[in-house]
């Protein structure tokens, strides 16, 4: 049996035989393309040579790109963990002609590859070719059928709609109608039964797409028209995973090598079996998948974050962690625990990440420490909200409920609703809707802050101390007079600091400036141009005395400061 990465070799090496030049995945993160925010597919960094705006290098070239789909126009976030075949990252195999070779050529060596060199069987495979599309003046793909037909039965050869067979990068942009192939891996006793052409593109998890092959002939502008684009292009994508599951005989990805030595960690750490119990099976393949996204986007340098794709990252790491808390019973961090690991499966085919190990580790444990101490908060009061909510024999609980998880605990929406559908419960979202308005228009408001330049106290950065302890010795290295909603205080910058500051409109850790006798409370803590700022409403009498920053461990991150 093949090996996950003696598969990902073989492709290569195919279409080098092939005069391809192998090129390295392009980074999963994009960062200079306003209509992309990662690498949804194996074209992207060769979207300017489609279009012609760049001449290329080679004509012909093969790689193993990295993808990411939890955004824009593919999106599979919510599918991944619930069923066996869908990933938000996962690797694609693919081959491109730039005006060299075009759809004969491509379905071949799909062929040959596929039946000769991997040795499935023939009489499992299907190749769908696009109906046409009358709206956009487009026939039936004869051409590519024709081709199938010497390698596939007619019974094999199945006519696909628009949105299954005219493949598009997004809105706008490179584009064309494809052959997708597909494999039937149902037992012979089950292919008997019911037709594989029948179940080609319903969902079937064992009657999947292993491979598309796209003959990129238009450039979709923006009034939606379709543009010839300079030179025809091939463009092939197979999902890596998924062929590996064909391979070596599985009914799931993550049953294959790609997977199982993460799921058998996950499973040791956790101290739960695999394929026992469905939450925990879904658990362990979201957590699975998941730290794969997590890592390789830290390793492009896409740090978990509050906008963007810095906030698309951070909620898959919050979506990890709370199906780690709840199904795996693991309420300190635990996901970074699980880098070595993948380290030890990828870093040879991607070595970015074997690179950024110290840094991958240390943002995820950052990452999942901050959401942990306040998931354990919002799950309580989500309890609560579900039981007055049934109390009441209602089946939502309130938007204002929702609203407070979502605002003062960092809670995504998302997370919200899935907890709530597991308690068969949905919330009001119009209420929820409501809230956010008023909010954002609050925010407009507070965002009036005056404040005076910042007095030094003593030079220095504040050294963060958090994780191990809830109180540590400090002094005060700057502070200033701010004026917010009417009322005065003051912000601080402590040398050393227990308390965890959260950014934008979350409320970080509270509680108390101890100086001898006197005590000053922190109300909140916030995280401005990364240093932690505290907020009090008066200084100690000595501000450059030695004093005691102390965690108030009820009330953390639920005081508000007005
Ligand atoms: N662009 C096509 C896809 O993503 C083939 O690579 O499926």
């Amino acid at each position: 049996m093949l090996t996950a990465k003696e598969i990902r070799e073989s492709f290569k090496e195919f279409f080098r035989s092939k005069g391809h030049h192998i090129v390295p995945s392009a980074p999963m993160v994009v960062k200079d393309d306003p209509t992309l925010m990662f690498t949804n597919a194996g074209m992207n960094q060769f979207k300017d040579i489609i279009l012609g705006n760049k001449a290329a290098k080679y004509q012909r070239v093969a790689d193993s790109q990295k993808c990411l789909r939890v955004s824009g126009k593919h999106n599979d976030l919510e599918e991944v963990g619930m069923d066996t075949y869908h990933h938000t990252m996962f690797e694609m195999l693919g081959n491109w002609s730039f005006g060299d070779y075009f759809k004969k050529e491509a379905i071949d060596w799909a062929w040959e590859y596929l039946v000769d060199v991997l040795g499935l069987s023939p009489d499992r495979l299907y190749a769908t070719v696009f109906e046409g599309s009358p709206e956009d003046g487009l026939s039936r793909d004869d051409e590519a059928a024709g081709y199938w037909e010497k390698h596939l039965p007619v019974s094999h050869i199945i006519n696909g709609n628009k949105h299954d067979n005219f493949w598009e990068m997004g809105d706008t942009g490179p584009c064309g109608p494809c052959s997708e192939i597909h494999i039937d891996l149902r037992s012979e006793e089950e292919r008997a039964k019911v037709d594989g052409a029948s179940l080609v593109n319903h969902d079937d998890p064992l009657v999947i797409e292993i491979w598309n092959l796209v003959f990129m002939q238009y450039n979709r502008k923006a009034d939606g028209s379709l543009e010839a684009l300079p030179a025809k292009v091939i463009d092939t994508g197979m999902g890596f995973e998924r062929l590996c599951m064909a391979l070596q005989g599985k009914r799931s990805n993550y049953d294959t090598d790609v997977f199982t030595p993460l799921i058998d960690t996950i499973s040791r750490l956790s101290g739960k079996k695999y394929g026992e119990d469905r939450q925990v099976d879904v658990a362990m393949r979201v957590i699975a998948d998941h730290v794969r996204t997590i890592s390789f986007s830290i390793a492009d340098s896409q740090l978990p974050g509050n906008a963007k794709a810095g906030y698309v990252i951070r909620r898959i790491l919050r979506r990890a962690v709370r199906y780690a808390y709840t199904f795996l019973d693991q309420k300190q961090a635990f996901m970074y625990k699980l880098v070595n690991t993948l380290i030890d499966l990828m870093g040879e085919a991607y070595p970015e990440i074997a690179a950024q190990r110290e840094l991958i580790m240390k943002v995820i444990k950052e990452e999942e420490d901050a959401f942990l101490r306040t998931l354990d908060k919002g799950i309580s009061i989500l309890d609560e909200a579900i039981k007055v909510a049934r109390k009441e024999g209602k089946n939502e609980i309130s938007g204002k409920d929702a609203f407070v998880l979502y605002d003062t605990y960092g809670f995504p929406l998302d997370l919200t609703e899935l907890i709530l559908k597991e308690n068969g419960m949905a919330l009001d979202k119009v209420e929820f809707d409501k809230e956010m308005d008023a909010q954002k228009t609050r925010a407009r408001n507070a965002a009036a802050v005056e404040a005076t330049d910042w007095v030094v106290v003593s030079e220095g950065e504040t050294e963060f101390v958090g994780y191990d302890s809830t109180s540590a010795p400090t002094r005060i290295l700057r502070y200033r007079n701010v004026k917010q909603k009417g009322k005065e205080f003051y912000q601080i910058v402590l040398s050393v600091t227990p308390f965890y500051a959260e950014m934008g409109g979350q409320v970080g850790d509270s509680g108390w400036l101890v100086n001898g006798d006197d005590k000053i409370e922190i109300y909140d803590t916030k995280r401005e141009n990364g240093q932690a700022v505290h907020l009090v409403k008066r200084l100690p009498a000595d501000v450059t005395a030695e004093l005691e920053a102390v965690i108030d461990a009820k009330a953390r991150r639920a005081t508000e400061c007005n």
